[in-house]
């Protein structure tokens, strides 16, 4: 339990601000709508700033009139408040310059959308005296405290949307394709769309068959009348056209390298995540005005949760259902 401001408080919340942060995530504006039309709905005073992080420590914080600043935006990807990453929200001074600029604005509170960063950012506000929540906003899916982040279900289906045009491709030619995902350093996103593409192989920071196994499952290909492979990796992990080079040599497969890159971010968000995106933001007004702070919301089995932010960023990853057994007994 956190020891700071996850207290019941006899001091109501008046006004909130909103922000999102670190890599933009489809859903992060349907969030930002549940946000504001819930926190309207309970009569308080909302701002939002600009440029994550960056606008709140600049000031960049702006009133939010009425309930049409977030209209027809629940099916828009990215951020129309802009996102950002600052490294430099670690130190002290840089924080207390955030505080000052929302205490002068007599904001209480702080919602933040984003990933474990951002959480970051939140607990050192929180031990300010901000009455901070999360919502996890990010298509990694690396967080432990909820099963599925905002964005992660829309980036998961671009990925599926490319793979299957590449496989077009890659068995018109029997190649094989390597394909590298995004997911940071973990491998959700590499996992989760492999199942969902059936394909040969999957390489992650945790889930790496020894190069030799797969290379030799690659020879076997042709045994078993399969004239083209995909293979799936994570980001940050090898150097795929090294990788690619060895196929090259040792299989008989010609091998192509594909990096999908930031289009994985980009797109309307699914359906799931608008919904999930909903739930969350007005589960995160809804805890504020219950006078529990310093916590994060989540979808945990289904229900949505909230908890101390850090209790959440403590927990360890191997909490999520692993996937990877059923990647072994299908592919
Ligand atoms: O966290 C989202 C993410 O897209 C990661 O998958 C990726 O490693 C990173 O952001 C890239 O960030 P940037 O666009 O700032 O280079």
């Amino acid at each position: 339990m956190s020891e700071i401001t996850n207290k019941r408080t006899s001091k109501p919340v008046k006004s909130i601000a909103v922000l999102t942060s670190g890599g933009d995530a489809p859903g992060m504006n349907a969030a930002l709508r549940a946000v504001v039309r819930s926190a309207l709905k309970h009569g308080l005073e909302v701002f939002f700033v600009n440029d994550g992080y960056k606008g709140l420590v600049e000031g960049d914080i702006h009133p939010v009139i009425d309930r049409n600043f977030v209209k027809d935006i629940i099916n828009r990807g990215g951020t129309i408040i802009q996102s950002g990453r600052l490294p430099e929200f670690a130190k002290l001074e840089v924080q207390k310059k955030a505080v000052l600029q929302l205490k002068r604005r007599n904001i209480d509170s702080l919602i933040a959308i984003g990933g474990d960063g951002t959480y970051r950012g939140l607990l050192a506000l929180s031990k300010l005296g901000v009455h901070c929540i999360g919502i996890p906003g990010t298509i990694d899916n690396d967080i432990a405290s909820t099963d599925f982040t905002i964005g992660f279900d829309t980036c998961l289906n671009t990925i599926c949307d490319c793979v299957d045009k590449i496989r077009d491709t890659s068995s018109s030619h029997q190649r094989c394709s390597l394909i590298e995902v995004m997911g940071r350093h973990c491998g959700d996103l590499a996992v989760f769309s492999g199942i969902a593409e059936g394909v040969e192989a999957v390489i992650t920071y945790d889930y790496r068959i020894p190069e030799e196994e797969f290379i030799n499952d690659l020879r076997e290909l042709e045994k078993k009348k399969k004239h083209h492979a995909i293979i799936l990796i994570s980001e940050n992990l090898l150097d795929i056209n090294e990788l690619a080079a060895k196929i090259n040599r040792e299989t008989g497969f010609e091998c192509k390298t594909e990096v999908l890159g930031r289009l994985q971010r980009g797109g309307k968000p699914s359906a799931f995540d608008r919904i999930l995106a909903s739930k969350l933001g007005n589960h995160a007004v809804e805890t504020l005005i219950q006078g529990r702070y310093c916590r994060v919301t989540g979808i945990i089995a289904n229900e949505v949760r909230d908890i101390d932010i850090d209790e959440a960023l403590a927990m360890p990853r191997d909490r999520k259902e692993n996937l990877t057994r059923l990647l072994d007994i299908l592919r």
